[in-house]
């Protein structure tokens, strides 16, 4: 009965044959021994047996009429489909003897332990084992599997869980017949095997919601017959590279890249996929400008939204089109971008959209706003494009020279190559051009006398031909002292650069002010956005805010995708433990997060706190208190213990839920949950504590607490900190977290000075007191972006709003929000963007605190521009916290890369006792952990913040 591959000339012959065949089996035996031996022991090993109604001993599972859920091909079980009956059990050891099984179908039953291996099941078609709980899958199984066409393993959502996840073994790449493969949320991890890439027959290709990461291998451009990609929503950063090899896969149906970290533009030859009707490319790192081909395009739907794309957005033919938070020039479909925004973009490509400029040059006005190295005149003309040290690289774009306003190019001590455009030299008010330090190649093409042209430092440019081309004779030795000190010094990225203007500052004088231009109508209508907030908020406040939110919001990348995933926490209070399940058309898949190994017993807490003794105390919030902790060893935490009077069903679930976001989030600068109770009506949190407190104190209250004032050096490693916690938070792959609290009371510092961000939707509770409810809602009230407050959407650029704010208070000293102040000045985030760009009373608003040195006020200056960037009033014209950290980095002196290597924690084993957990963290902390919770409120400051000064005092002793 063996059946070889027939050649389709012998097909008839051998069909008839097959059913003479058949026909004898069915008439004249009773089916295989063997297969009736599998199928007893696959009944048998049930739990529930009584589902599938089979014979309880023996019998003949292919007789007339056979078994339920079975169909045979002779005397041999070729088929079971038991499908959707709650069938609960692991599947028999020897499953793969029924070796003429060729159809399978066991989705959405309970099947759970391991996987038996499949190997030599050669004729197996189709094998539907998704929507089951099986926990392991044998490296073996795909072997020989040379017929099988449909495989869907999806939603064995802990598959090799114990060890991390898995791989497709490459023994899979033996079905060559496979057309359909899903598996989606099966816990894959690892990059995508390079052999799915020659499954030439494949036609949908579904692996949504995993762990996988690098690049696709370039293999998938040999799959034009793909129809279904799905890569979307991988954890944990996801998918990166390109997405290049999209352009060959030309019969895709269905794209869905979101949720991942895919980088670069959109190929031109986008247009080429005639048969796409629906691209989802949400949430990635892409950008440049969005090709017309994909305007023009017969989509059903297409997600471009949460990307770095710039310039105009096309006019789409598609029906279902969202585009937000992006850097379009315009919001409106089909209007282009303005003449100079147009150029400047083309010479963006030209570097290949480097993502800091990306992020920053945004909107339809280069001059208004902050776009990074540009300067505009008076007149609202770019002057100056001032690029030293950007790391840039790529070619000049002839584009420039349509700029005709421009007097300075300064793009100096960057990895720049190709030659310099021809047309550039028809620049007539060009005064300098600095090119030094880069890889440009000859020749220069000759401008005018007047132009200082520096470009020493250019390997390729030898040194006699570039002399031809400098000016000669008056004042060109004077100015020749000055080339590489523009190259080397850090600051005239942003900055014009006072060392090398001398030539070009007369040129200025002629009527040409180099003001860096803040259109006055922007800090009015800037004003006048954020007084509207005021307003609802005052009104909102009398009808009673009582429901507020937990401050930690795991929000889908798409709201309106399909695909898109509602994560709920469900905790179950009678065991501790918690469970997130994923919601989708209304059916609920659900898997137990690994946090029980992050359960400390009351008792130990009752042991290291004295039994929560009062000179224990560290501070106290609307949840409770905080104390603090030390271990036998000396080791010290920060326990927040909920006040018994105050726990309600909403303060159970901002608990569970800041348990199961904080084991999840691990990065050093986010302050850390090292554990939890849950016993009887105790509900306790433990953290890392924090020896020097919350930024608010050293910032407002360095008096009143007796304590040094922050030096500037010290706010600047804040600030890149903070940029850093934040950054993590929003960027984790296809859910980002959104603080919405942030503000220096939840700025906690190390003993040196490094920040770490802390209060994570911890439980708030409308706290008894209501002077508390308004003092706390006022105080974050300084610090909410406008569109949040009137219309209460969220996205991570709130978050960014609230750090431009944070990083006005580190500049100025002044709290967000203080009604003692006179009242143009009250709120400072308005203020701030009417002074900022006026360098004098940008000088006057600096802390006095802050030694005012010549060298400080560059990077000043830098903090106040990026202060106003991220307060743009439109979410999308604020930068990505990305953006914050590369401009923060560099203005960080003995900034070291050592601090960059794990930017994920990892080192911490929950297994462990707690005492050898917190030596861990301080092991790979290097110092001591600290907590301090307090709230910055003015009215928690004034009268003594009772227990906390002294145990802040005497904990410094130790
Ligand atoms: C499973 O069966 C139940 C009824 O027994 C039905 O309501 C449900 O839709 C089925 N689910 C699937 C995925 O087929
Ligand atoms: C899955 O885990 C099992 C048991 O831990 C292991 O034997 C097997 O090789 C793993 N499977 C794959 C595909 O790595
Ligand atoms: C296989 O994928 C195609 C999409 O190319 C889909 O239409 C079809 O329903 C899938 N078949 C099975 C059996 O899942
Ligand atoms: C410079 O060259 C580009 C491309 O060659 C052209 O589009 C542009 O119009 C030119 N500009 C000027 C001012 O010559």
């Amino acid at each position: 009965m063996e059946q070889h591959h027939p050649s389709p000339s012998l097909l008839p012959s051998l069909l008839l044959l097959l059913l003479l065949s058949l026909f004898f089996c069915v008439v004249l035996t009773e089916t295989d021994p063997n297969d009736v031996k599998v199928l007893n022991q696959f009944r048998k090993g049930l739990k529930n047996p009584e589902a599938l109604p089979w014979p309880e001993h023996g019998g003949d599972p292919c007789g007339n009429p056979p078994w339920k859920f079975i169909f045979c091909n002779g005397n041999r079980v070729s088929q079971i489909q038991a499908k959707n009956l709650s069938l609960i059990g692991p599947l028999p050891r020897n499953f793969n003897q029924l070796t003429m099984l060729e159809n399978l179908g066991l989705q959405y039953n309970h099947f759970n332990g391991p996987l038996p291996s499949f190997k030599g099941l050669s004729k197996l078609k189709f094998a539907f084992l998704n929507f089951n709980d099986f926990d392991s899958i044998p490296e073996d199984f795909f072997e020989g599997l040379e017929s099988l066409e449909v495989l869907a393993l999806d939603y064995n959502t802990n598959l090799n869980a114990t060890t991390g996840g898995w791989q497709f073994p490459p023994s899979l790449q033996g079905s060559l017949m496979l057309r359909n493969l899903s598996c989606m949320s099966c816990n894959l991890v690892g990059s995508v095997p390079g052999f799915l890439g020659k499954l030439v027959s494949l036609s949908a290709l579904q692996l949504s919601g995993n762990n996988l990461s690098g690049e696709v291998p370039a293999t998938f451009t040999g799959l034009p017959g793909l129809q279904v990609l799905w890569l979307n929503n991988q954890q944990g950063g996801g998918l990166t590279g390109t997405v290049d090899w999209v352009a060959s896969m030309v019969s895709l149906t269905s794209l869905w890249l979101h949720g991942n970290g895919f980088k670069g533009t959109i190929p031109m030859k986008i247009g080429d996929l005639v048969y796409l009707r629906d691209l989802d490319l949400n949430g990635n790192q892409l950008l440049g400008l969005v090709p017309d081909a994909l305007g023009k395009m017969q989509l059903d739907r297409l997600d471009l939204n949460n990307n770095h794309f710039m310039g105009p957005v096309p006019k789409f033919v598609a029906d279902k089109v969202s585009f937000e938070y992006n850097n379009f020039c315009e919001s409106k479909p089909g209007v282009p971008c303005s003449f100079e925004v147009t150029m400047l973009l083309e010479f963006l490509g030209g570097l290949g959209y480097p993502l800091n400029l990306v992020d920053s040059w945004t909107g339809d006005d280069p001059c208004h706003g902050s776009w990074l190295g540009i300067k505009c005149d008076a007149n609202g003309k770019v002057v100056m494009i001032a690029l030293s040290n950007f790391n840039l690289s790529g070619t000049l774009s002839p584009s420039i020279a349509n700029l005709g306003s421009l007097v300075e190019i300064r793009l100096g001590g960057n990895n720049i190559s190709g030659g310099v455009p021809r047309n550039w030299t028809t620049l007539g008010d060009l005064a300098l051009l600095d090119l030094s330090g880069n890889n440009i190649s000859p020749p220069i093409p000759s401008f005018a006398k007047s132009l200082k042209l520096v470009i020493d430092g250019n390997p390729l440019l030898l040194h006699g031909s570039d002399m031809k081309n400098l000016p000669s004779g008056d004042g060109s030795s004077s100015r020749k002292a000055e080339p590489s000190s523009s190259r080397d010094s850090p600051s005239s990225t942003s900055e014009s650069n006072p060392g090398s203007g001398d030539s070009v500052e007369s040129n200025y004088s002629k009527g040409k002010n180099l003001v860096p231009i803040v259109a006055p109508i922007a800090g009015v209508a800037a004003a006048a956005s954020l007084l509207i907030p005021l307003y609802v908020y005052c009104f909102r406040r009398r009808k009673g805010v009582s429901e507020r939110a937990s401050s930690l919001v795991i929000h889908p990348t798409d709201p309106s995708d399909s695909d898109n995933m509602l994560k709920v926490v469900v905790a179950n209070t009678s065991n501790g433990s918690i469970s997130t399940g994923i919601w989708s058309n209304g059916s609920r898949e659900s898997h137990v997060i690994e946090a029980g190994n992050l359960v400390i017993s009351v008792q130990v807490l009752r042991n290291v706190t004295k039994n929560f003794a009062r000179e224990n105390e560290l501070g106290r919030g609307g949840f409770g208190v905080v104390y603090k902790g030390e271990l036998e060893d000396g080791t010290k935490i920060a326990v927040k213990r909920m006040e018994s009077g105050v726990i309600s069903s909403k303060a159970l679930d901002e608990f569970q839920s800041e348990i199961a976001v904080l084991s999840k989030v691990r990065h050093r600068h986010l302050v850390s949950l090292l554990g939890y109770s849950v016993e009887g009506s105790e509900r306790i949190l433990v953290y890392e504590y924090m020896p020097q407190g919350a930024l608010s104190m050293h910032l407002f209250h360095w008096k009143s607490f007796q304590l040094e004032p922050l030096s500037w050096k010290r706010r600047l490693n804040i600030a890149l900190d903070v940029a850093r916690g934040m950054e993590y938070l929003h960027s984790l792959a296809h859910q980002s977290f959104i603080h919405r609290d942030l503000k220096p009371s939840n700025i906690l510092l190390g003993d040196d000075f490094r920040a770490k961000v802390s209060d994570f939707g911890l439980v708030k509770l409308a706290p008894d007191g209501k002077q508390s409810v308004v003092t706390r809602l006022a105080g974050t009230f300084g610090y909410l972006a406008p569109e949040y407050a009137v219309t209460g959407k969220i996205t991570t650029k709130a978050d960014v709003f609230s750090f431009g704010v944070v990083l006005m208070e580190l500049l100025t000293g002044l709290m967000a929000l203080d009604e003692d102040r006179p009242e143009e000045s009250q709120y400072l985030a308005s203020w701030f963007w009417h002074i900022k760009s006026d360098e004098l009373k940008l000088k006057a608003a600096i802390d006095p605190s802050l030694d005012k040195k010549e060298e400080t006020f560059g990077s000043i200056s830098i903090i106040a521009e990026l202060a106003g960037h991220c307060t743009a009033r439109e979410p999308n014209q604020r930068p990505d916290m990305s953006h914050a950290v590369n401009v923060l980095a560099p203005l960080v002196e003995n900034w070291k890369p050592i601090d960059d290597d794990t930017e994920e924690y990892s080192g911490i084993d929950y297994s462990l006792p707690l005492n050898q957990m917190v030596k861990d963290w301080q092991e790979t902390e290097g110092k001591e952990l600290s907590y301090v919770d307090l709230q910055d409120s003015k009215s928690s400051i004034p009268a003594r913040p009772t227990g906390f000064a002294e145990s802040f005092t005497s904990n410094d002793g130790r």
